[in-house]
């Protein structure tokens, strides 16, 4: 059966991120699927004048799982937020459901003196944030910048209804089932009202459903000390929007790079979008020096939930290990004066190692 895969490149080094992992793809699964591209972020806005063109979204509509690299560039700063390279992020999230982003963060053994934290804090690290992507500040409303006699104000609106966390905390429930059978649900219900209805609805799907998952909860400012002062104690996480935003970059570095982590977005069938979990990075864009492992291990989240191949998932895994075990590094996890690899010669070193295993 042809899986159809759309890659959206996007910018800065989305578009070579993207080019490696797209060999690798076709490394191991060419005969499954079928790739298509198309625009997303800033230069959707060049080609087409909006983030987001209605090609992009039918395609995407249309497709098995979708590749993104990254979006955004500080030329369009200045723009008003909805027209924005994120803001065609964020559309195409709400267009294709994907309300369930899963972020691993793994400490490779390869990359314990990558991370800034000494080594026994993140040996063997294996962690996994359940970060609720359609709901909450993101999209909540009312959310305004209006001014009133010269003054600017600006909403935003935290909301949840309890479906929408029901929905993400039985994703994080499962998640803990099938590793360490431990979720710890991150709020703030000391000041928030979406806080408190978020522990409720989690404890009682927890009681009624879950009884097997050791169910933890902690207010989101202490589950961020407790994540760099003993990152270990957790297996998954399940949390809403914004604070899974800021709690999944604080994961990324004990991992030693945000260039390390890959992202998977589901929707209610099985279709989804996959991400490395940083950024467009224009200070090195075109320079052939970005890791693409993180959107490397995305096409291996690919394989495994929407294109049901865990072996193949299993291979391009081994093949990333093995090229950092035989010490291959990017600038961004290299040690101080240690040799670098560009994108392309990691993502080469990568393939080299699919036909080995
Ligand atoms: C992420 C990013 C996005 C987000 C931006 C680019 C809109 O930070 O995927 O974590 O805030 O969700
Ligand atoms: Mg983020």
């Amino acid at each position: 059966m042809s899986h159809k895969i759309l890659l959206l490149s996007g910018d800065g080094i989305g578009r070579e991120v993207v080019a490696e992992a797209e060999q690798v793809l076709l490394a191991v699964a060419k005969d499954e699927i079928e790739i298509d591209h198309a625009l997303i972020g800033g230069v959707a806005i060049d080609t087409c004048g909006e983030p987001l063109p209605a090609a992009t979204a039918t395609a995407a509509a249309a497709a098995d799982a979708v590749l993104l690299g990254a979006v955004g560039a500080p030329q369009y700063d200045h723009l008003p937020n909805a027209q924005k390279p994120e803001k065609g992020l964020l559309q195409l999230r709400k267009a294709m459901g994907v309300f369930a982003n899963l972020r691993p963060a793994i400490c490779y053994a390869e990359l314990v003196d990558a991370s800034t934290l000494k080594p026994e804090y993140v040996r063997d690290l294996d962690i996994l944030i359940v970060r609720e992507l359609l709901g909450d500040v993101y999209f909540g409303e009312p959310r305004e910048l209006q001014t009133t006699n010269g003054v600017r104000r600006a909403v935003n609106t935290m909301c949840y209804d309890e479906n929408e966390i029901a929905r993400v905390a039985r994703h994080g429930f499962e998640a803990a089932r099938r590793r360490q059978k431990r979720l710890c649900s991150v709020e703030k219900a000391n000041v928030l009202e979406v806080g408190m209805l978020w522990r409720e609805v989690v404890s009682a799907i927890g009681q009624e459903e879950y009884p097997d998952i050791e169910l933890s909860h902690l207010y989101v400012d202490n589950a961020a000390m407790q994540l760099v002062r003993a990152p270990k104690q957790f297996d998954v996480i399940v949390t809403g929007n914004i604070f899974g935003d800021i709690l999944s970059d604080a994961a990324a570095m004990l991992t030693g790079s945000i260039g390390m982590l890959p992202s998977a977005s589901l929707n209610e069938s099985g279709g989804g979008l996959y991400e490395p979990v940083h950024g467009s990075a224009p200070d090195i864009a075109g320079e052939d020096k970005a890791n693409p492992l993180a959107t490397i291990l995305s096409v291996a989240m690919l394989l495994r939930y929407s294109l049901n191949l865990p072996q193949a998932a299993a291979h391009v895994e081994r093949a990333v290990q093995q090229t950092l075990a035989d010490g291959y590094r990017t600038a961004d996890i290299a040690a101080p004066g240690a040799a670098v690899v560009s994108c392309s010669a990691m993502g080469a070193a990568v393939r080299e190692r699919l036909t080995a295993v």
